[in-house]
C-alpha cells in the first residue's frame, strides 16, 4: 500500500506579514481560497484516501492543521515536539508508516508547493509509486531549472533506464543540495541537471535503513520513538519491519522493558517485539503517554539535518522522473508571478478597489478595499493589521523587516 507523508512543519518568514503570527507558507492562502496545504492535500484526491494521508508537523500546528484539513482521521497528524529538519521528520513519517504497513510506499511531498497540472502530476506520482514498490529504489521528480537558485538541490541525470508508457524513468548520478552560485550556474549550462523538487517516493523501510546507514544517531533515536510505538523498525541487515495489522491498535499494552532500548546501540536496529495489543482504554492511554515522554525526550536530541544532505547526497539507487506539472516552490511574494494569471497590466490582485494606472504589481488584502495610483512592481499585502509596501526586487529581503 501507498502513504502520502505530508511534510508541513518548515518555519519561514519570506511571506511576511501574513506569516507574522507563526502562520508559515504551507497554512497561508496564496494562490486562491485554498491554503497551500490544503492543496497539497486536495492533489491526492482520487488517488490516495485520507486515511492514508499522515502530516507531519511541529506540536504547534497540529491545530491548525486539524481545522484546515477536517477530512484527515486527527490521529493521522503526526506532532514532532520540535523542528528537527526533513531528516527526523522523514523519519518520523517512515516509522509511522512501517506501523501500518512494513512494507508500505511512502510518498513525501512538501506541504507548500504549487503544481499546476493535477492530473499529470497524479500520473508521476502513480508511476513512482510502481517504482518504488519493490524496495529498491529512492524516487526523485526533477524540474528542468529556469535560472541559476542555490536555494535548490540539483539532481544530474544519467541514462534513461526506460521509456515508461507515460512517463521515462533516468538514472540518477549525482545529488548536489544547494550548490554555491557559480556551481549553480555551471550546473544550468550544462544542461543534464535538474532541480530537486522535495518530493520524494521510496519504501519506508529502505529510507529507514538508510537514515541508519548515513545518519546513526538519528536512526538510534528513531528506534526508540519506533520501539514506543511498538514496532520494529528494519535494522542494517535489511530486516522487513514488523507491525501491527492494519487498524489495530496504535500502541502496545505496556512499554517496553529498559533492556530494550538502544544503549549501547549505535545502529537503529530494534530487537525488541511489538506489544500484544491494547487491551482497555486505560492501558492505551497509558501507551500513548508512554509513547509522548519518549518523543519528548528523544527528538529535541536529533540531529538537525536535512533528507537532502543526509541522505540524498549520499544514496545510491536514485531515480528521477520529469517533474513536468508545472511545480513551483512559491518561494516569495513574486514568485506568485508564476503560479497565478496575471490581469491585463500584469498585476496579481487579491483584494477590491480601484488600481488605476497600476502596473506588474502584487497586491494581496483580501477583505480590504484597497486603491493605488501610478505605481509599479510594487508589493502590497495587508492582513487586516499589518501594511507591508516593497518593491519588487526587494521582496527577497523581508527578513530585515522581522
Ligand atoms: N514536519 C517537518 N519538520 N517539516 C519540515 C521541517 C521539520 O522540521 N523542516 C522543513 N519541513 C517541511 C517544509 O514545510 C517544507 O514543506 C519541506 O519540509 C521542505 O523543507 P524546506 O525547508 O522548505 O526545504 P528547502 O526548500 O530548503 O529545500 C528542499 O526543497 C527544495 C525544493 O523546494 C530540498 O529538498 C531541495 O533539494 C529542493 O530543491
Ligand atoms: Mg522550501
Amino acid at each position: 500500500v501507498f502513504f502520502a507523508v505530508i511534510m508541513a512543519g518548515g518555519t519561514g518568514q519570506r511571506f511576511w506579514p501574513l506569516s507574522r503570527r507563526d502562520r508559515p507558507k504551507q497554512f497561508l492562502s496564496l494562490v486562491g481560497e485554498r491554503t497551500m496545504l490544503q492543496l497539497t492535500f486536495d492533489r491526492l484526491a482520487g488517488l490516495v484516501p485520507p486515511e492514508r494521508v499522515l502530516v507531519i508537523t511541529g506540536a504547534g500546528y497540529v491545530d491548525t492543521v486539524r481545522e484546515q484539513l477536517p477530512e484527515l482521521p486527527p490521529e493521522n497528524i503526526v506532532a514532532e515536539p520540535c523542528g528537527r529538519d526533513t531528516a527526523a521528520a522523514v523519519g518520523l513519517g517512515a516509522l509511522h508508516v512501517l506501523r501500518k504497513d512494513p512494507r508500505g510506499v511512502m510518498a513525501v511531498l512538501p506541504a507548500d508547493h504549487y503544481i499546476a497540472h493535477v492530473r499529470r502530476f497524479q500520473q508521476v506520482l502513480q508511476a513512482g509509486v510502481s517504482l518504488a514498490a519493490d524496495g529498491r529504489w529512492l524516487v526523485t521528480m526533477g524540474i528542468t531549472p529556469t535560472r541559476p537558485d542555490t536555494g535548490y538541490g540539483y539532481i544530474c541525470q544519467g541514462e534513461l533506464l526506460a521509456e515508461g508508457p507515460e512517463v521515462p524513468v533516468y538514472r540518477v548520478e549525482k545529488f548536489l543540495e544547494k550548490p554555491a552560485l557559480d556551481r549553480a550556474r555551471q550546473f544550468l549550462a550544462e544542461g543534464r541537471y535538474l532541480w530537486n523538487s522535495g518530493m520524494f517516493i521510496w519504501r519506508a523501510d529502505l529510507i529507514y535503513r538508510l537514515i541508519d546507514e548515513n545518519l546513526p544517531s538519528l536512526a538510534a533515536g528513531l528506534a526508540e520513538i519506533g520501539r514506543a510505538m511498538g514496532i520494529n523498525a528494519p535494522g542494517r541487515d535489511g530486516e522487513p519491519a514488523a507491525a501491527g495489522e492494519e487498524g489495530s491498535p496504535a500502541f502496545p499494552e505496556t512499554p517496553p522493558p529498559a533492556d530494550n532500548r538502544a544503549a549501547g546501540n549505535r545502529t537503529g536496529a530494534i530487537t525488541g517485539s511489538k506489544g500484544s495489543g491494547v487491551k482497555t482504554v486505560q492501558e492505551a492511554g497509558a501507551a500513548v503517554d508512554f509513547y509522548n515522554k519518549v518523543i519528548s525526550r528523544v527528538y529535541p536530541e536529533l540531529p538537525k539535518v536535512s533528507i537532502d544532505y543526509g541522505v540524498m547526497e549520499k544514496a545510491a539507487n536514485v531515480l528521477v522522473l520529469p517533474g513536468d506539472f508545472g511545480w513551483d516552490d512559491v518561494g516569495s511574494w513574486p514568485a506568485l508571478e508564476r503560479c497565478r494569471e496575471a490581469e491585463e497590466n500584469g498585476n496579481i490582485i487579491e483584494a477590491r478597489g480601484v488600481f488605476l494606472e497600476t502596473r506588474n504589481s502584487i497586491i494581496h488584502a483580501p477583505g480590504r478595499l484597497v486603491a493605488t495610483l501610478g505605481v509599479e512592481d510594487l508589493v502590497v499585502v495587508d492582513d487586516g493589521e499589518c501594511l507591508l509596501v516593497c518593491h519588487k526586487d526587494r521582496a527577497q529581503e523581508l527578513k530585515r523587516l522581522t
